[in-house]
């Protein structure tokens, strides 16, 4: 039943951002500190500030004060006044407090102290209710939106590609299988191979890497698309940059060729950052803040020059600098790192895989700038990516970016149908599961390009986090998937 005069509660962003449109109120929250039993700093997660509620404690029942612990929910019925104390322009003078939920001290993980990102980790199902992680999730959650605004306002339809799929679309048999088959004896065929007739699908299927080859069927009747979710990667990579989950961001457009692709992709970045620069300027105040200490606890020459906010703004308010793969190898080939024997893989010719030491050089220390590199190797990148006049390199382009290195891959897809299929021989893949994606080169072909963005790594620069698994709420990495 509906208490009678039930006040309603309010936000605490809408409470703190125009406090004197408020009075007698209610909220509804959880306890972050509790101090001298007289202090509540109750957080409800729309803010990152929290609301100091003056508890009367000599006018409160014990048992009732025993129980606001940190962590306990609490609905709190008071006054909204002008603050006496430092460090908030108003408070609530409590009247009324009902526990929701309790938190017990002895047992409840996160108390007032600083712990580790190791150990909230492992306390992934609580960690959202400590200032940093809410203010990463708050951001994670509006760049999304961003994403979105971007895309639709520039007249790209949204569309939602497979999640489970029978293609490797970057031809890296990083693949996690999908199947129903009994794991202990499956049926196996006349060659001795487990026989995926019998499963589900009648064809053996994994989770998709990327959505890709599908966007571009619909970029071919819809023009511009942009498809927006979890992609996996069977990939073993304990690194702060990879998970075997992650999400991404996909354009695929029609009548498109490789410069417009880097055009989009740079505004793209550019505005998404705004975005949250001009709505999330609390959030990213803090983690600023948070960043800051971190770059102070290592030592000077590993330290980053700029401050969050700053690194943000640096990379909205300047060009990325392009530069094509031989470039990039002779600027390597002659730096110090290079002779001195100081990179892990010296680059030694044309032709090699760019590691992230090599990227993140160029970035960081060459040209102190987001920089796109273009036209690598063929060699080295996927089947689908389009061969260049000069036949050794392709027209695909990696956004790198400070700290975080690669962003975003794409390229101008090969529109040519003889010339992908004699690329997709050469590189062994199986030609049968890609008849489809074969089609839009016979029917009514474009010259069209495309790209995908980690979603958790724009994330990730764009809160200071220095791991990956910090900006995803539940990281799948190798030898976990708990939660
Ligand atoms: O460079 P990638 O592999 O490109 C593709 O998948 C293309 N099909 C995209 C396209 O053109 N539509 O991946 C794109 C981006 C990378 O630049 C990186 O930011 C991110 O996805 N990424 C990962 N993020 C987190 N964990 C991983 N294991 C990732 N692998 C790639
Ligand atoms: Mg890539």
């Amino acid at each position: 039943m509906a208490k009678k005069n039930a006040m309603k509660s309010y936000r605490l962003v809408d409470i703190l951002s125009k406090p004197n449109k408020y009075k007698n109120l209610t909220v509804k929250g959880w306890v972050r500190t509790f101090r001298g039993n007289r202090f509540i700093a109750l957080n409800d997660g729309s803010t990152i500030e929290n609301l100091q509620c003056i508890v009367n404690f000599e006018q409160t029942d014990e048992s009732l004060l025993k129980k606001i612990n940190t962590g306990a929910a609490l609905e709190i019925e008071g006054e909204l006044i002008k603050s006496l104390g430092k460090g908030q322009s108003v408070e609530l003078l409590v009247k009324s407090i009902i526990i929701l939920g309790e938190a017990n001290p002895e047992k409840y993980p996160i108390q007032p102290k600083k712990h580790s990102f190791e150990f909230l980790r492992e306390k992934a199902h609580l960690r959202v209710r400590t200032a940093t992680f809410s203010s990463v999730m708050r951001i994670r959650s509006m760049l999304s939106f961003a994403i979105h605004q971007f895309f639709q306002e520039k007249g790209f339809c949204y569309i939602h590609t497979p999640i489970i799929t029978g293609n490797d679309a970057e031809g890296a048999g990083e693949m996690f299988r999908v199947t129903v088959l009994n794991p202990k004896n499956p049926e196996l065929n006349d060659e001795g191979n487990v026989d995926f007739k019998n499963d589900f699908f009648g064809k053996e299927t994994s989770l998709t890497v990327s959505g890709q080859l599908e966007a571009e069927t619909y970029a071919q009747g819809l023009g511009k698309v942009y498809t927006f979710g979890p992609t996996f990667r069977a990939e073993n990579s304990n690194t702060a940059r990879h998970l075997a989950e992650f999400w991404m961001v996909e354009p695929e457009m029609a009548f498109c060729d490789l410069d417009d692709n880097m055009n989009v992709a740079e505004e793209f970045i550019k505005y998404t950052l705004s975005y949250i620069l001009e709505r999330c300027e609390k959030d990213l105040i803090f983690l600023d803040q948070r960043f800051v200490n971190e770059e102070n606890s290592k030592p000077k020459n590993e330290r980053s020059e700029m401050g969050l906010i700053e690194k943000i703004k640096f990379v909205v308010d300047n060009n990325f600098k392009r530069v094509s793969y031989t470039e990039a190898i002779e600027i390597l080939k002659k730096s110090k790192p290079n002779r001195k024997g100081k990179f892990k893989y010296i680059i030694k010719e044309w032709g090699t895989d760019l590691q992230s030491e090599h990227e993140r050089f160029l970035v960081e220390k060459y040209f102190k700038t987001p920089v796109i590199l273009f036209d690598y190797p063929a060699e080295i990148k996927a089947f689908y990516m389009r061969i260049n006049e000069d036949k050794k390199t392709v027209s695909a382009m990696d956004i790198l970016f400070p700290d975080i290195g690669e962003i975003v891959g794409g390229s101008q897809r090969e529109e040519r149908l003889e010339v992908l299929e004699k690329r997709i021989e050469k590189m062994g893949i199986d030609r049968d599961e890609l008849w489809w994606y074969l089609d839009l080169r016979r029917f009514g072909s474009t010259p069209h390009s495309g790209f995908g963005l980690g979603f958790e790594r724009l994330v990730q620069f764009a809160t200071g986090m220095s791991n990956i698994r910090d900006v995803i709420p539940f990281p799948r990495t190798p030898q976990n998937a708990s939660f």
